[in-house]
């Protein structure tokens, strides 16, 4: 009986460490944004690019709040800045219309799964449309060298 709440206990002690180390080296969580600033667009998704025509004010909060999440949660695969390093596609290649609009869309909801192996999680699932919109916003003013 002893010996069996040992081994339980360094089960417990195991998993602990082990999701311990997760947190801390293993998938980065995603960040969540604050954009309660920017137009609410509701829960369902939209096909166009809703924030791509706001001037002033909205767009300068727009563009900040879609750098600094692009930063923290693309950037790591997409590349610094909007710049790819090769490892996924460089985002700043997007056609800036309907169709990249579309395949945005279907991507950031969908995510990227090969034989099993997830090469983009679905971004949807822990970021707002607002935040994913923002991303794209900023991403469409990033100058393409
Ligand atoms: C863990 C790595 C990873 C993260 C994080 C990630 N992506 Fe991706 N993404 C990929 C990979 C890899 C592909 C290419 C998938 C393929 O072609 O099968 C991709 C493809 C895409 C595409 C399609 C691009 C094209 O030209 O076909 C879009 C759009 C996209 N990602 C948006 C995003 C956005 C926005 C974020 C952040 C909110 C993000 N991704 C975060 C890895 C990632």
């Amino acid at each position: 009986m002893s010996k069996l709440s040992f081994k339980h206990k360094c089960l417990i002690a195991c998993i602990s460490f082990f999701s311990y180390s997760l947190a801390a080296h293993g998938p980065v969580t995603p960040q969540s944004i604050d954009t309660s600033e920017l137009p609410q667009l509701g829960e369902e998704w939209l096909e166009r690019n809703p924030y791509r025509s706001e001037t002033g004010d909205v767009r300068k909060k727009t563009l900040a709040i879609g750098a600094s999440g692009y930063n923290q949660n693309c950037a790591r695969c997409h590349g610094l800045g909007g710049v790819s390093g090769g490892i996924a596609p460089d985002l700043r290649m997007l056609a800036t219309d309907y169709d990249g609009d579309e395949w945005y869309g279907y991507r950031v909801q969908n995510g990227a799964v090969r034989n099993g192996a997830v090469y983009m999680p679905k971004m949807s699932e822990h970021l707002s449309q607002e935040a994913l919109w923002a991303i794209r916003t900023w991403l469409e003013s990033v100058e393409k060298n």
